[in-house]
């Protein structure tokens, strides 16, 4: 699957041996494991378009044994592929060829939470779903939240940088991490697990680390910052006549819900008709070319309620809105975001999925995919755009039966060249892992990748972390 349709050779590392699968067995007694059914999942990324060869697959549960694994493979010059939950977009947590999957889901203990800061201090390979669980039994909620939540690890957020539906409210996790633990490629232990909201001592190792998509080192504990839960949610879930009608919207809510608007995100009809279709799931409004969900997180639900209200009248008698419905209880509430988080999930029942993840200005947002609509014709079967809008960050899709190099070659380099056209971003939150090294020029300077790969020579000189991953390939 993977050599076939991505060009990529093998760089010299050490084959795995038995001694090694021997040394690896004392320091992780029954935790390495070598059986073809569990490696077959692990070897395979979320959307199955790059698979890996991997032998073993370890399983560390503490921070001394990451670090003395990855000790053993700088000396031996083994490759490794950090792994979270495997939820990446761009086949960057699987292995290309034969690297040593290190697994961190025996990483998976809360250290500490503190109920006045909201500081959650906890191990890489904890299941953000279940941190959030944890942290809103206690009248908090974590700063992010993705359609991935049930099997992502909040290591492999931190890896990623990821976005998903909250950064409109809490920002990135470049502001809500505040510090890391991260075993580098030669096993030394880099302790920035700091709990402060201010630390001014020297570099901010940390962020070096946040979106490095597991390259520089293996996070092994993350600390960060929890918001307390808002009192009054609500959800409201609009149909709109056109993308001039949701751009309006969106100023609209900015405008009248201001600091209660804690998500804005949009789809459109063929994402409807694809959860449909797929999942099952039903339009709550009338058809619409359009469709938004905005959330509203306050402390007063009186206050609340009426703001949206008072917002939902005047788009409706403006024509901003044809339709919408509004929902405070927690199962409407989940029914309606279902709608937008699982279109992930109902792309990938349509056919094989070419996903792009684009950051571009709001106002073009849209532009592309009508433009891709017409230049792929019936070649594609559906070309779709959702995304969070409220970030100026597009979803754009096409799916066919099956992968087909002819519309590979008419969206590639196309859409990266009209994104770079508008000084766009070629990746807004999914990372470049090993689908999109190649593409890293398009929104970096030659000068930015040069000293990229300065830090990566620096903190992996035998580049053992993650090859053929986020950097791309030298000529
Ligand atoms: P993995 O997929 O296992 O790994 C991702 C990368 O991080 C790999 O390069 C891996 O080597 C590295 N890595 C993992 N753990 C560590 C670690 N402890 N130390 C160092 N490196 C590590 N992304 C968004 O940004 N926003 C979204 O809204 C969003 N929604 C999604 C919805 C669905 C249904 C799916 C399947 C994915 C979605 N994603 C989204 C993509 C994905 O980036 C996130 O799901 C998540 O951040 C990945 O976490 P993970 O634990 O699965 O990491
Ligand atoms: C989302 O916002 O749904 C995710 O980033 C996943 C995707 O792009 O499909
Ligand atoms: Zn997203």
């Amino acid at each position: 699957l993977t050599q076939e349709r991505y060009p990529v050779q093998r760089l010299p590392f050490a084959v795995v041996s038995d001694e090694d699968l021997a040394a690896f067995e004392r320091i992780l007694p029954g935790r390495v494991i070598t059986s073809s059914e569990e490696l077959e999942a692990v070897n395979v990324d979320w959307l199955r378009t790059v698979r890996g060869c991997s032998r073993v697959l370890l399983k560390p549960q503490t921070t001394e044994e990451v670090s003395q694994i990855l000790r053993y493979c700088h000396d031996r010059k083994l490759a490794v592929t950090p792994q979270g939950g495997n939820t990446s977009m761009v086949g960057g947590s699987v292995p290309v060829f034969d690297e040593i999957i290190l697994s961190t889901s025996l990483l998976n203990q809360v250290v500490s939470f503190h109920g006045v800061s909201g500081v959650l201090v906890c191990q890489a390979g904890c299941i953000l779903e279940d941190l959030s669980q944890y942290v809103e039994d206690r009248d908090f909620v974590m700063p992010l939240d993705l359609g991935a939540k049930g099997s992502c690890h909040i290591g492999g957020n931190v890896a990623t940088n990821a976005g998903g539906l909250r950064v409109l409210r809490y920002g990135s996790l470049h502001g809500t991490v505040l510090g890391l633990e991260v075993v580098l490629a030669d096993g030394s232990i880099l302790d920035c697990l700091s709990s402060l909201r201010k630390d001014n001592t020297g570099y901010d190792l940390k962020q070096l680390f946040i979106g490095s998509e597991g390259t520089l080192g293996v996070i092994t504990a993350v600390s960060i910052l929890c918001p307390p839960k808002p009192k009054a949610v609500n959800v409201a879930f609009l149909g709109c006549p056109g993308f001039t009608e949701v751009l309006r919207t969106f100023s609209s809510c900015k405008g009248k819900l201001g600091e209660v608007l804690s998500a804005f995100e949009f789809m459109d009809a063929g994402c409807m008709r694809l959860v449909q279709q797929h999942l099952h799931l039903s339009c709550p409004v009338r058809e619409s070319p359009f469709y938004v969900l905005v959330e509203t997180s306050g402390s007063n639900m009186e206050h609340d309620e009426a703001k949206l209200a008072a917002f939902l009248e005047d788009a409706l008698d403006s024509g901003l809105v044809t339709d919408g419905t509004v929902a405070t209880d927690q199962r409407k509430m989940k029914t309606l975001w279902a709608l937008r988080e699982r279109i992930t999930e109902a792309l990938s029942r349509d056919g094989y999925v070419y996903k792009y993840d684009i950051s571009l200005p709001v106002e073009q947002l849209y532009d592309l995919v009508v433009d891709l609509r017409a230049r792929l014709g019936p070649s594609a079967k559906t070309v779709v755009g959702y995304g969070h809008l409220g970030d100026g960050n597009l979803h754009l899709n096409v799916t066919s039966e099956a992968f087909s190099p002819g519309l590979l070659g008419a969206l590639e380099p196309y859409v990266y060249e009209w994104t770079a056209g508008q000084r766009g971003s070629v990746s807004a939150e999914h990372g470049l892992g090993f689908r999109k090294r190649d593409v890293l020029g398009y929104s970096k300077p030659p000068s930015a990748i040069q000293l990229m790969r300065g830090l990566k020579a620096l903190l992996d000189p035998k580049g053992i972390l993650n090859p053929y991953k986020m950097l791309p390939s030298q000529a």
